[in-house]
């Protein structure tokens, strides 16, 4: 069995954290590119969430997307990241029809690679069975997309006492039940610290203000590669879809223009064996070698003629 990286994030360094004040860094990340990037930028967690049905697979809601898809991209992530503590998003009936489903569904993410699943809403006797089976639990309450409807939309939750009360009773339930990690979605910042105080395990915020023990962006809005919309709590760092775009306009201009592939990006042919390519089979292509052109970046009109011509 391979030994544990000695940098690699676990819960006991999440714990650490929570315990030292030192701000806990999450971000998504859907394959393994974007692991992989997540990882040498040290950030400290990777949720691999089902947000991935809207930013990736371009569906409107994150309803959609089954455990087979996220299984691929938990897979992917896994391979890709070696330091970062990996999240496996349990997504829309993977996990409410009962405790067996839920228990085989979350065991797929940790043979994928994950260290912990994500559910969403206070289930608390789903997720206990969970936890009972021996996987780290990440609860999800606040904004909770997969019961949006039941919400009238996607809405700040926790405006009122009442309503903060009730998040903070279910957080109580949850980690009584064996939850290792809670996640505050679209809540105001101070019913989020409050929680956040309450609570002994680490509580996370994605729009949860800035008193909480750490912070998820998903990463399609940190870099600009999600426009759909842009949420309050949302932070562009930089705009990577419009430097994709750039590079994609540099490269048709190029290609249109005859300017790439240019000579570093050819395959040589030895002379000799041009020779014998050539040979006899009519063709002549005087200025064929890039050593011989003028300008090897413009485009090789060979003088070609046909044997007979
Ligand atoms: O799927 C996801 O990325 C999430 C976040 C929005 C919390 O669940």
């Amino acid at each position: 069995m391979p030994a544990d990286s000695k940098t690699k994030t676990t819960i006991l360094t999440l714990r650490r954290h929570k315990r030292t004040g030192e701000k806990t860094v999450l971000v998504t990340a859907y394959d393994y590119p974007q692991a992989m990037i997540a990882d040498k930028a040290g950030v400290d967690a990777i949720l691999v969430g089902d947000s991935c049905g809207m930013t990736t697979h371009g569906f409107k809601t994150t309803i959609p997307v089954t455990m087979d898809m996220m299984i691929i991209h938990a897979g992917a992530v896994s391979r890709g990241a070696n330091d970062a503590f990996l999240i496996g998003d349990m997504p829309y009936m993977s996990y409410q029809p009962s405790d067996q489903i839920a228990i085989e569904n979350a065991g797929r993410f940790i043979k994928a690679g994950m260290d912990c699943v994500k559910v969403e809403g206070a289930m608390v006797d789903r997720v206990k069975a969970i936890c009972d089976s021996g996987i780290m639990v990440m609860s999800h309450l606040g904004l909770t997309p997969h019961t949006r409807a039941k919400m009238g939309g996607y809405r700040v939750q926790g405006k009122t006492a009442k309503s903060a009360e009730i998040v903070l009773k279910q957080a109580r339930s949850l980690e009584e039940a064996g939850c290792s990690f809670l996640l505050l979605e679209a809540m105001p910042r101070e019913a989020a610290e409050m929680i956040a105080r309450e609570l002994h395990m680490p509580v996370y915020g994605i729009g949860a203000g800035d008193k909480v023990d750490g912070q998820l962006v998903i990463m399609h809005d940190l870099v600009g590669l999600f426009w759909e919309f842009k949420s309050k709590f949302v932070k562009r760092y930089c705009e990577a879809g419009q430097m994709i775009q750039n590079a994609l306009e540099d490269y048709r201009d190029e290609v249109k223009n005859a300017k790439f592939p240019a000579k570093e990006n050819f395959y040589e042919i030895k002379e000799e064996e041009l020779e014998k390519l050539l040979g006899d089979s009519g063709w002549k292509y005087e200025d064929l070698r890039v050593e011989n052109q003028a300008n090897p970046n413009h485009s090789v009109t060979p003088k070609t003629t046909k044997k007979g011509d």
